[in-house]
């Protein structure tokens, strides 16, 4: 990795495939770490990861318009290129590609990534664009970075099990790491989408995480997941949340719905508070 130092950023796509040929020429391996942008603490430890895997460290940040529905919070969406090569300048990155909406999708593109199955179910089920857009864009900045590594964060769990099933469907020679969610002291998972929160949400905020805490204790406890997960709902909503588009125990793997912590599982939940919408997972223990 490079010397610590604003990061070189560019735009087109064949300025990245000549950097990354180049790169690849030196024997380098390449580590990818696709963002939004908006960084925070939790981007910054999969550069860290990234770098332990890679002689070449790749930020791309681009915030994707087809994973947003219209009414989702596209434009408001946080946008610091600026503020972010400056975190990306403090780890050591060697390059950040910021692409243009008309170079990821130019006029008249055709072609969408679809995985189904592992799509279905709760991010699928409440926005029903969502995946075909992660996995276009995610499968587009595979064939164009052409990482031997790409590493995303286990906050958005179900998009992880996606992207991986995406790579190994479509062949992609690319290790897909996931990494725990880095949390603020109090639990709350770092998102860039905490930017939004007032301060008494921010405050109730952190409730998600210590309710999957205390499921997953009862869970790997023996206790049996439906009246304990219509419990937390209904307690989520006393506090000021509307109520959660899910909070579901589900296979690690396979996200099959469970009923007893039989095998590794993990607990999901999506709710709104205010005006965002924040998700957390957690995973749970084998009972004993
Ligand atoms: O998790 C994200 O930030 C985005 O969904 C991703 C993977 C960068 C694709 O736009």
């Amino acid at each position: 990795m490079s010397e610590m130092s604003i990061p070189p950023i560019t735009d087109d796509p064949s300025d990245l495939r000549s950097r990354i040929a180049g790169w690849r020429r030196a024997g380098d391996r390449i580590a990818l770490v696709p963002t939004m942008g908006a960084l925070h603490a939790g981007h910054l430890a999969l550069v860290e990861e990234a770098a332990k895997h890679g002689e070449r460290v790749v930020v791309s940040i681009f915030v994707n318009p087809t994973q947003f529905a219209p009414h989702e919070d596209f434009d408001q969406y946080p946008r610091d290129l600026e503020g972010d090569a400056a975190k990306l300048g403090t780890i050591g990155v060697d390059l950040i590609y910021a692409p243009t909406i008309d170079a990821m999708y130019p006029t008249g593109h055709q072609t969408t990534v679809s995985v189904k199955g592992l799509t279905q179910p709760m991010e699928g089920a409440h926005r029903p664009h969502f995946f075909d857009g992660v996995t276009t864009i995610v499968s587009k900045l595979f064939i164009q970075v052409a990482p031997d590594v790409a590493v995303f964060g286990q906050k958005d769990y179900q998009q992880l099990l996606v992207i991986g099933q995406m790579t190994r469907d479509l062949d992609l020679p690319v290790e897909v790491i996931g990494l725990p969610t880095v949390r603020e002291a109090d639990g709350l998972a770092l998102s860039s989408r905490n930017a939004y929160l007032s301060e008494d949400e921010r405050r109730i905020a952190v409730e998600l995480s210590r309710t999957l805490i205390g499921i997953s204790d009862r869970l790997a406890g023996g206790a049996a997941f439906g009246e304990l997960g219509e419990a937390a709902k209904a307690r989520l909503e006393t506090l000021g949340f509307d109520a959660p588009d899910y909070l579901d125990f589900r296979d690690a793997e396979t996200l099959q719905a469970m009923e007893r912590a039989d095998r590794p599982g993990r607990l999901l939940v999506a709710a709104r508070l205010g005006k965002t919408r924040l998700i957390d997972n957690m995973p749970v223990p084998v009972a004993v």
